[in-house]
């Protein structure tokens, strides 16, 4: 079977509707005496049906960045909207049934939580969220979708770095999120497994999913049909693919 290996702008849509808007955000992080900017007044918006991928060297802020949109993190100042909601100033609690109903994450190193199986694993965020009644069912659609059905009864230290991103990717769809985040999702994989958690992410993407992805592989970044790239702490360059092979620098965008 054939699959596309570049970018398409099937996702674009002419109406352009914001998902997620930072403003002018900074954050700093104090380590011992010295102060370390992480995020030097970023601003940028991402619409609806895009698929981003962030870049940069090491310690550019990336990671802090995808921690303020998932509200795991926030900044000292400006604001950060998302998903309809304002971050800033709200509680734990809020957050947490915020993030459990409209965003899923995936993380470099997996992160499925080692006593439960990977069905387990899939099933704990609905509960969390109290969603839906048959979420055993919804749990192995996910994983046969993800192509690990049949190591659903395991433990994660029993698949292999490959299987695990497919459960942990099957676990962040787990509430039907509109947006998904991934830092660094094929990080820890070798090369055929990468393009697998790639194509997933594309057919998320053709499936309607929002998605803001860092990476270091400028193979990977390629893939998405935008590319925001950083350095200390500020977006340097944001450059969006509008058809396949052709792509225009859009810094404005960050303006709009
Ligand atoms: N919790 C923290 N405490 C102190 N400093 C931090 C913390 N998190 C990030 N930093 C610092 O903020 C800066 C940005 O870090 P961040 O993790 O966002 O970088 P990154 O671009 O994701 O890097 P990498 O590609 O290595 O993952 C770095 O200088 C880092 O050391
Ligand atoms: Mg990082």
């Amino acid at each position: 079977m054939s699959r596309p290996t570049q970018p398409t702008n099937q996702r674009l849509s002419p109406v352009r509707e914001p998902i997620i808007r930072i403003a002018q955000v900074f954050k700093q992080y104090r380590v011992g005496r010295r102060d370390i900017t992480a995020l030097n007044g970023v601003s940028l918006t991402i619409d609806r049906g895009e698929w981003v991928s962030i870049v940069g060297p090491s310690g550019c802020g990336k990671s802090t960045l995808l921690n303020l949109l998932s509200g795991i993190d926030a900044p000292d100042s400006g604001t950060v909207d998302v998903a309809g909601q304002r971050l800033n100033g709200l509680s734990e609690d809020r957050l947490a049934a915020w993030r459990g109903r409209e965003v899923g994450i995936v993380f470099q190193f997996f992160q499925l939580m080692p006593t439960l199986t990977i069905l387990e694993n899939i099933v704990l965020p609905m509960d969390l969220a109290r969603n839906g009644s048959n979420r055993r069912v919804r749990a192995l659609a996910l994983l046969e979708h993800m192509g690990v059905a049949e190591l659903a009864n395991n433990l994660p230290s029993e698949l292999s770095g490959g299987e695990q991103q497919r459960a942990a990717i099957a676990r962040a769809l787990a509430n039907h999120p509109q947006l998904l985040l991934a830092d660094e999702p094929t990080g820890n994989l070798d090369s055929h497994n990468g393009k697998i958690v790639v194509e997933l992410l594309r057919d998320l993407w053709n499936a309607g999913t929002t998605i803001i992805m860092v990476t270091h592989d400028p193979g990977v970044a390629t893939q998405a049909s935008r590319v925001v790239s950083m350095r200390d702490g500020e977006i340097v360059d944001d450059i969006a693919h509008i058809e396949q092979g052709a792509c225009i620098h859009s810094r404005s965008m960050l303006l709009g």
